[in-house]
């Protein structure tokens, strides 16, 4: 019998919403069957821009048992899902800055071939969710990575409606109720999917 996909879930997340859909990945890809590592990034913000906000610092505090992500994750998975909040239409530079230190996996070939596929947060509506999510493609380019979005695959797309990647609106300033089940639903399909994927492909490599 084939080996389980590995799955990486490798997220950055100042106040949850993003955390929060990176744990339904975390669900949709081990129901698919996945072996499933759920990762934050580092956090690289000083302490005085994380007191301005109380709720980041309250997710700081709720996620301190979450492992942080580390480049093996990256070597082991067979399929890595990114989880980003829209930072002024572009990645966080958290998430970028644990991304920048794959160089020399890079430069080894360990990066090529993966499934990947990415989420998102905004505050608002049309604040760059699409925009964050093309971004970090940029970068699976690179890698020769194999990227798999949602599309309108399932029904669930139609009603969350974002065929680059699970996204959610956060709202502005408040620390929100969090994505709603419609959004968590997305996110399940998204990393089922990427299993899916990634595991005809396993099979493909080793028959
Ligand atoms: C520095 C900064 C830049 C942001 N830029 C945008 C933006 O361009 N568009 C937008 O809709 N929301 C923007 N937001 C709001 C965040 O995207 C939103 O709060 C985030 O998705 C929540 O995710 P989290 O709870 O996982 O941290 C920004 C927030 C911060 C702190």
């Amino acid at each position: 019998m084939m080996a389980p996909v590995n799955v990486s879930i490798i997220y950055y997340s100042s106040t949850g919403n993003v955390h929060a859909l990176a744990q339904a990945a975390a669900e949709g890809a081990e129901k698919a069957g996945a072996t499933v590592r759920l990762r934050k990034v580092r956090e690289l913000a000083p302490p005085e821009a994380i007191q301005y906000n109380p709720a980041w610092a309250q997710h700081i505090e709720a996620t301190a048992d979450v492992a942080e992500a580390t480049l093996d994750d990256l070597s082991w998975a067979d399929a890595v899902l990114f989880g980003t909040p829209t930072r002024f239409g572009n990645v966080a530079s958290q998430l970028k800055a644990f991304i920048d230190t794959a160089g020399g996996l890079w430069q080894q070939g360990g990066l090529a071939d993966k499934v990947v596929s990415a989420f998102t947060a905004s505050g608002t509506a049309h604040g760059g969710q699409e925009a964050t999510i093309l971004a970090l493609s940029n970068t699976f380019y690179h890698w020769g990575g194999i990227i798999v979005p949602p599309g309108y695959t399932d029904p669930i797309q139609f009603q969350t409606g974002n065929p680059y990647g699970t996204s959610h609106v956060a709202g502005i300033g408040a620390s929100g109720s969090g994505p709603d089940e419609a959004t968590l639903q997305a996110a399940r399909h998204q990393a089922r999917r990427v299993v899916d994927t990634a595991a005809a492909l396993k099979a493909g490599r080793s028959a």
